[in-house]
């Protein structure tokens, strides 16, 4: 396996690969990143993962300077998962002096993380049209985990004709049901137990679902219940949404639904999501 930290040396490297399947990340990967070059894999001649913890992603209190970096234990994760290059660009390589051209996404945007992180999802927009550019791979893997951005991800690339296929694969879990998120590194392994609190809320609105509700009020309290019994929680949203519009519904019809929720949790931030079938 190869690393390059440049757009010139990646371009290089893959003159000659016709089949490339993409998994972009931040790095600190853990198994649900795994889970996500296995696929590419499986399906390309060859796969690219990126490392590069995008600044313009974080607003002005979010954890971009503390956020979890570890190239070296990424490159035996990567390896063993079965990439081939890895593309672990500086800051100034993908924002060189003089940058100013920022995307400035509306629609699956605004809602929810929208509104509780400003300006996030144009700077994953960005950063993430630059490296579909600079990559050219057929198809582009990212985990479900991130419900809401894949929902601003293929809007991207719907909207910009972007010829680059979005994969979403489904959210990979720790043993207690916690999502697994390089975040997670942040708690104490007591902490971490607890975090399994997000993962029931979203079963209990699911059983009460499943138990026949169809009122989403009654669903989503079901899951409150839960997340009213960890006191070291602050509830940010949970709300039933339709899959594709991620508006808030009222009574469940025929579409394709999803249990959304982001919560402080011993203050990380956590964000989760679940079907309802
Ligand atoms: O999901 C992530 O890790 C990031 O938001 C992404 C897609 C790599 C863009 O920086």
């Amino acid at each position: 396996m190869q690393v390059v930290h440049t757009v010139s040396g990646l371009r290089q490297m893959l003159g000659q690969h016709h089949s490339v399947g993409f998994v972009p990340t931040m790095g600190f990967l853990h198994q649900g990143h795994a889970s996500l070059i296995q696929q590419a894999r499986a399906q390309h001649q060859t796969v690219v993962l990126s490392i590069f913890v995008n600044p313009t992603q974080f607003g002005p209190n979010e954890d971009f300077e503390k956020y979890p970096r570890n190239l070296e234990a990424d490159i035996r994760i990567a390896e063993e998962a079965g990439a081939d290059i890895i593309f672990a660009p500086s800051v100034r390589e993908m924002y060189p002096e003089g940058f100013a051209t920022n995307i400035d996404v509306q629609g699956a945007a605004l809602p929810l993380e929208g509104e509780k992180r400003p300006g996030h999802f144009n700077g994953v927009a960005t950063v993430v049209l630059k490296l579909l550019n600079i990559v050219g791979a057929e198809a582009a893997y990212f985990g479900e985990k991130d419900f809401q951005q894949v929902a601003v991800i293929r809007q991207l690339v719907r909207d910009f004709n972007h010829p680059t296929r979005i994969v979403s694969c489904p959210t990979v879990r720790e043993p207690n049901g916690l999502a697994m998120s390089s975040r997670n590194s942040y708690f104490s392994p007591e902490q971490k137990q607890r975090a399994d609190v997000i993962y029931r809320a979203l079963m209990a609105a699911r059983d009460a679902y499943q138990q026949g509700e169809r009122r989403s009020e009654a669903i989503l309290q079901a899951g409150r219940v839960v997340l009213e019994g960890e006191e070291a929680l602050n509830l940010e949203y949970f709300t039933l949404v339709d899959a594709a519009t991620l508006q808030h519904v009222e009574v469940i019809g025929d579409s394709d639904h999803r249990l959304l929720v982001a919560a402080r949790l011993f203050n990380v931030r956590l964000i989760d999501n679940m079907g309802l079938v």
